[in-house]
């Protein structure tokens, strides 16, 4: 199996993903494609010998991304830290092809705007006792495809939106790479 990675920043879970998969029979990181030039998770992709394609959400609109994954032959697409709205076009290319993590426990903290820094300031507001991951499929509604994949921490007094993502992403580092391997 071939799978794609998008990314917008750092990449961390796509580090792990590459790592995970580098010796694997089962399914290869075929590429690692950002929308923004200046991402660091390109500078990871190049260690991992991974293939590297940027593009712009306009090129993205105009359905290069899509045209690049088919000329890759790419079967899975794995978000991890994609900031854009999948284009519906893209989402239906790949039916039950195409996983997200999120950095909360769905269905709380969803939806537009919630992410990175945002979720965990808002469930530091919200005082409650645990955060956690959850990794699901994307269809045309977003955080709202099918739930594959769901962890938890728990949190006190004590964290703060810093200290609440260090925790979610030890959980993202943990899981992802095997959820997916379970997956493709
Ligand atoms: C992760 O927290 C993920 O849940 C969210 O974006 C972050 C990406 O982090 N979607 P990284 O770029 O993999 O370090």
């Amino acid at each position: 199996k071939r799978l794609a990675i998008l990314a917008s920043g750092s990449g961390s879970n796509a580090e792990k993903i590459m790592a995970h998969f580098q010796h694997s029979a089962k399914a290869e990181i075929a590429l690692v494609a950002s929308n923004k030039p200046d991402a660091f998770v390109l500078e990871r992709a190049k260690k991992f010998n991974v293939p590297t394609f940027t593009f712009s959400r306009k090129e993205m609109d105009a359905g290069q991304l899509l045209e690049k994954l088919r000329e890759e032959k790419i079967d899975w697409v794995i978000l991890a830290g994609f900031l854009l709205k999948i284009p519906v076009a893209l989402t239906r290319a790949f039916p039950d092809r195409m996983v997200n993590i999120h950095p909360a426990l769905l269905p709380k903290y969803g939806g537009k705007g919630m992410y990175g820094a945002h979720v965990h300031e808002a469930v530091k507001a919200a005082g409650d006792k645990e955060t956690g991951i959850t990794i699901h499929l994307v269809n045309e509604h977003y955080d709202e495809g099918k739930i594959i994949f769901q962890a938890s921490t728990p949190l006190t007094e004590e964290d703060t939106p810093e200290s609440i993502a260090a925790k979610v992403h030890e959980l993202e580092h943990r899981h992802f790479p095997q959820v997916i391997e379970g997956l493709v």
